[in-house]
């Protein structure tokens, strides 16, 4: 099988996060109650707190905060940052996860929204944020890499343009994080990451890091028990014990800890050589296929993994079921639920087929692929759709 879906999830743990999830389960957690299981959950906190610290650049681990996904992380600041009247700006290539809260709150009448314009190939002018700004304007949201064009968006000039003007800023990393270097220095106010795509950890556990200023701004979501501060019932003040109520996902975090771990030893800057490479590859061997439609940029250093094609005269749907019947090849097809990506692509609403190679692919999976996609194409019907 070769596994071209990346941008949807990652296919296997490592070695490492495999391991010690089972030495977990066999002596940790069933031995809970002589290991004092509190403590133990505690430490393996820390641990992650610490690794996810240094790879986003955090001055302290704290600002870590561990919520069950990207999803989960982004309504956490939406629903807890933004008061009724406020304006919040947002792009044409976000995801659901950011389209959908905003949506929700723009309808019952609580805020306005502007989706800044971006180019066919998903490319945000910095202009648009300055032009975008108004006096109510609360929070800026940009994700890092559209995950259905692949394009990189210009975060930090975005983000220094709104923080300028008091505006809070906040990076949707789901795509990026474990595969492009994400420091302080984008500027982003927080950072929202997801367990189970590029860091490599299990599904079902992520979180943000968090800045002072726009944690002191925000009301707790979810309420309930911390463990800590237990004589009030108000939500503790202080991070991260502010934002996470509840028993948290031990294993989920100590899939991160490790695979996070595991990374830093790598080195991001590595890992997004070693992708660029590949997806150079898979774009250049596109040029050779007449039936295929490339959606999105070209230049890898513009770039990340998904790339969105269209098959001539083929339903996205048909192709990426054939390329799994036929050769094994498992891609994503449809609207992968950012139809206002697709929308500013032109690909609405059929969508693309979109292949994403990633950590374990390798230099032959990506000519399987690309000789499996010449077998495809050339139908009678009308073509490729123009980008509008
Ligand atoms: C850009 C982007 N944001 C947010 C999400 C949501 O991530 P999760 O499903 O892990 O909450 C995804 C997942 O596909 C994504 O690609």
């Amino acid at each position: 099988m070769i596994y071209a879906n990346y941008a949807a999830t990652t296919p296997a743990l490592s070695p490492g996060v495999t391991r010690e999830l089972r030495s977990y389960l066999g002596e940790t957690h069933l031995n809970a109650a002589r290991n004092f299981e509190g403590l133990e959950a505690g430490a393996i906190a820390l641990r992650a707190r610490k690794a996810l610290a240094r790879l986003f650049g955090a001055e302290s681990p704290l600002q870590v905060v561990f919520t069950s996904g990207a999803t989960a992380g982004l309504n956490l600041v939406i629903q807890g940052l933004v008061r009724p009247g406020d304006h919040v700006l947002a792009t044409m290539v976000e995801h659901n996860a950011v389209a959908r809260p905003l949506e929700a709150l723009r309808k019952t009448g609580i805020i306005t929204v502007d989706w800044l314009p971006c180019d066919a190939e998903g490319f945000l002018d910095p202009q648009q944020v300055r032009q975008g700004i108004k006096k109510n304007t609360r929070l800026l949201i940009l994700s890092h890499a559209s995950n259905v064009l692949g394009t990189l968006l210009p975060v930090a000039e975005c983000f220094s343009i709104a923080r300028e003007q008091g505006v809070f800023t906040l990076l949707d990393a789901a795509q990026t994080a474990g595969v492009i270097p994400l420091t302080r220095e984008l500027g982003a106010d927080g950072i929202v990451f997801t367990g189970h795509k590029g860091l490599g950890a299990l599904a079902g556990i992520g979180g943000l890091v968090l800045g002072e200023e726009v944690s002191q701004a925000m009301r707790p979501w979810i309420a309930g028990g911390t463990g800590s501060a237990s004589a009030s019932l108000d939500m503790p003040l202080f991070l991260p014990d502010k934002f996470e109520p509840g028993t948290q996902n031990t294993m989920g975090i100590l899939s991160l800890a490790v695979s996070v771990e595991e990374l830093l030893d790598i080195g991001v800057e590595t890992i997004r050589e070693q992708e660029k490479a590949l997806t150079s590859r898979f774009i250049s061997g596109l040029e050779a296929l007449s039936n295929v439609r490339l959606y999105g940029p070209k230049e890898p250093d513009h770039r990340t993994a998904p790339v969105s094609l269209g098959i001539q005269g083929s339903d996205p749907g048909e192709v990426a079921g054939s390329l799994f019947e036929k050769h094994r090849i498992v891609t994503r097809s449809g609207l992968h639920c950012a139809p206002l990506a697709h929308k500013t692509a032109g690909t609405y609403p059929e969508g693309t087929v979109r292949f994403s190679f990633g950590r374990g692919s390798t230099e032959a999976e990506v000519d399987s692929t690309l000789e499996a996609l010449a077998t495809y194409g050339g139908g009678p019907t009308s073509g490729f759709r123009v980008p509008v």
